[in-house]
Order: structure tokens, then sequence, then C-alpha cells
């Protein structure tokens, strides 16, 4: 079978294997009984708006087909028993102090969740979780969000907590800080909670507010995982970020307005003032500021069913991380230079933090069977080895089944 069937044929059989049953088995053979909750989280992709979080801008994104089950049962002791399904590995701990471990990194972002929810009241008993997703790691799909917010959901339920989704996120991206030193925005867990089935979350992260975006149905996406990620992406994404804070300083020290974030500084603004910046905090600069404006228009276009106008945003998108923010690499350029070229593509880029992970390519249903293939050929051809491509369906967030 040739490369490009052999990934489709892989996306049909993932559509197919239903993860919550296999989990189930799984935790009924090593517990001896049925979880009395199962929570469920998406991963998310970023469809426009990379890197705003964190400067109080809007992102479009959505919740995806794929995403992570988190299943509990409460004990009558007092220890946590914790078990990654994938690898069954085990950690045990006390639940009323989670701590950060150098051992078993995958517990830290349950653990930073349970800090979080702790922190609110003191857990009365124990519990036997077991979690499970399909969401391929490092692939910039977030499957460490979709891992904080199914256990968060499963750990309010399971202790009786009033917790709302803004404050559950709040409490994932805490984990990301606190428990494995990443300072992320909060997209990943909002996008995670707030999807919607054939819509983009129209995020603002200065005010708050999660809207529904429609799409058009005949719109499909294709996310191809390069299988990179680069070393150091942690400490690129905090580089990157304190760079945005020393430019909000730069132009919050010169503009006649108040400036408390990127958000505040127009394109225009940039123009006016990038030469009296340092070089390099003025290219990073322009990629939030660039992007902000990028998701408005693009939300303009989406009401008016211009696909051809919301796709070259995306390109522009993509030129502007890897020109100015330098958050691509050379196998996710190569995905979104060819995919420019192939027929029924209407725009392409880097999703999410960036450095490695994966393209998202927006197409048609009618297309993207054919657009997959011709990408999975020119990756190939390029670099000898595969790049996985997964159809992708905006769903519903995250929730307590
Ligand atoms: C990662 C972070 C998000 C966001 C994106 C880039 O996914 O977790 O908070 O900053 O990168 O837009």
């Amino acid at each position: 079978m040739k490369a490009a069937e052999s990934g489709i044929q892989e996306y049909k059989m993932n559509a197919v294997i239903n993860v919550k049953d296999v989990l189930l088995k799984k935790y009924a053979e090593k517990f001896g009984r049925d979880p009395e909750i199962v929570a469920y989280a998406p991963g998310r992709v970023e469809i426009l708006g990379n890197h705003t979080d964190y400067n109080e801008g809007c992102v479009l994104s959505a919740a995806i087909n794929f995403g992570t089950y988190f299943a509990i049962s409460a004990r009558t002791d007092g220890e946590a028993h914790l078990i990654a399904g994938d690898i069954m590995q085990e950690v045990v701990f006390d639940p009323a102090r989670p701590e950060a471990t150098k051992e078993n990194m995958w517990a830290n972002y349950v653990k930073g969740v349970l800090a979080g929810l702790v922190a609110k009241s003191k857990p009365s008993h124990g519990f036997d979780a077991m979690f499970l997703g399909n969401l391929p790691l490092g692939s910039g799909l977030s499957s460490s969000a979709a891992l904080e917010v199914s256990s968060g959901l499963a750990f309010v339920k399971l202790y009786g907590m009033e917790v709302d989704k803004l404050e559950l996120a709040r409490i994932g991206q805490k984990a990301e800080h606190e428990f494995a030193g990443v300072k992320t925005g909060l997209l990943d867990q909002v996008s995670s909670l707030y999807g919607k089935e054939y819509s983009l979350v129209w995020s603002d992260f200065r005010t708050y507010e999660f809207k529904s975006v429609k799409i058009s149905p005949d719109v499909c996406f294709l996310l191809c995982n390069t299988n990179v990620r680069h070393a150091l992406v942690d400490g690129a994404y905090n580089e990157r970020r304190e760079r945005c804070d020393q430019a909000t300083m730069f132009f919050a020290n010169t503009l006649d307005k108040p400036v408390k974030a990127l958000r505040d500084v127009t394109w225009e603004d940039w123009i006016e003032h990038h030469d009296k910046m340092d070089e390099l905090t003025a290219r990073r600069s322009a990629h939030p500021i660039g992007e902000n404006e990028r998701v408005l228009s693009g939300i303009e276009m989406l009401r008016n069913n211009d696909l051809t106008g919301f796709g070259r945003l995306m390109f522009e998108s993509h030129e502007s991380s890897r020109v100015n923010f330098e958050n691509s690499c050379p196998e996710l350029d190569t995905l979104v230079a060819g995919a420019q070229a192939v027929p029924g593509v209407l725009g392409a880029r880097l999703s999410g933090g960036g450095f490695g992970g994966s393209a998202v390519v927006m197409t048609t249903k009618r297309d993207v069977d054919a657009v997959s293939t011709t990408l999975r050929n020119i990756y190939a051809n390029k670099y000898g080895a595969r790049c996985d491509t997964r159809i992708i369906t905006c769903s519903d967030g995250a929730r307590v089944l």
C-alpha cells in the first residue's frame, strides 16, 4: 500500500476504534469494577490567531474529533491511584498534596489540576483513575489540555465542587505554568471546553467572551502531523512571550493611548514606530499584532462565506510565523508551501505553539482525500518519512458522559 493510502486507512481506523470502550475494559481489569464517572475532553486546532491569547487578543480555533477520556471512582482510603492507560504506568500520591515530579511527568498535568481544585476544598477521600485518548503527543493538538480538562471535569464531579468553565480553564493553565513550566495562554483549555459542532470558537482573551462562528458544512480541515518536535520548544515559547512583553512596554511608553497588551497596538502603530525598537523585538511583535487583525478580518469573511479570502489569511499567518515569530520549522514550511499549489486547498498554516507539530489545511469535503494524498507524497518525497494526516471535524466541547 502506498504511504498516502495507508494514512487515509489509518484515519478510518481511528474513527472506528472506540477509545472509551478500550478504557472501560482496561479500567475494569485493573480496578475490578466500572468507573463511577467518565469525562471526555477534545483536543483543539488553532485556525487563526497565533500567539495572540497571552497578548489579550482574539483567536479562532475548534475543538476536534479526537480527545482524552478520564475514568474515575472514589476510594474509601485517602490514596490517589492514577494510571496512564496507554502505557499502563501507575502513580500513587496524596490527593490533598499533589506535587510535580521528574519521573512520570505525564502525571504532572493531572496533579497540577488537582492542586488547583484542592486549594478550594480539601478532598475527603482518594480515587482510582485511568485515562486514555487518541491525540498524538507533541503534535500541536493540545493533548495536555485535553488531559487537564477531562481530569478537571472528573474531579469536580467526584468531589461535588462548583467550578465554571472559565475557572477550570484557568486551573488547567496554572497546571501548565506551575507543574509543566510552560507559560502558555488559555487557548487550549478554552477551545476544549467551549467547542461547538460545525463551528469555530471565537475567543476574546481580553473580555473572556467565547462565541461560536458557524462554518460552511462543505469546509473540511486536514491536519498534517510532521511528527517533529524540536528540542527546547518550551524554552522558545517562554522566550517569545517575554519578547511580546518587552514590545508591550515599548508601545506603552511610545503611544499616546493606554497600552496594556499588544492587543492595544494596531498595525498602523507598528508601521509608524517599529524602527525605533530593536529589530528582533519589532519583528516578534509584528506577529501577534498582525494575527489579531487577521482574526477580526477572518470573522467577517466567514460571515460572508468568503472562504478564499479566509484561506489567504491562513497563508499570511504562516508566513508571519515563518519570518517574524520564527516559530515554524522546515517540515511545516514544506507542507504549507506545498499546499499552496495543490488544487482544492483554500489555506494552510501551522497550528498552535509551533516549532514542529502540525499544519492545518483548509479544504472542502470533496477535495480532502486528494489533498491528503498529494501532501503526504510531497512530504515523503522530501523527507523520506511519514507525515500523518487526519480529517478534523469541529466538535462539541468537553463534558462528563
Ligand atoms: C500553545 C499555547 C497556547 C497558545 C498557542 C499559540 O498552544 O498553549 O496558549 O499560545 O500555543 O497560539
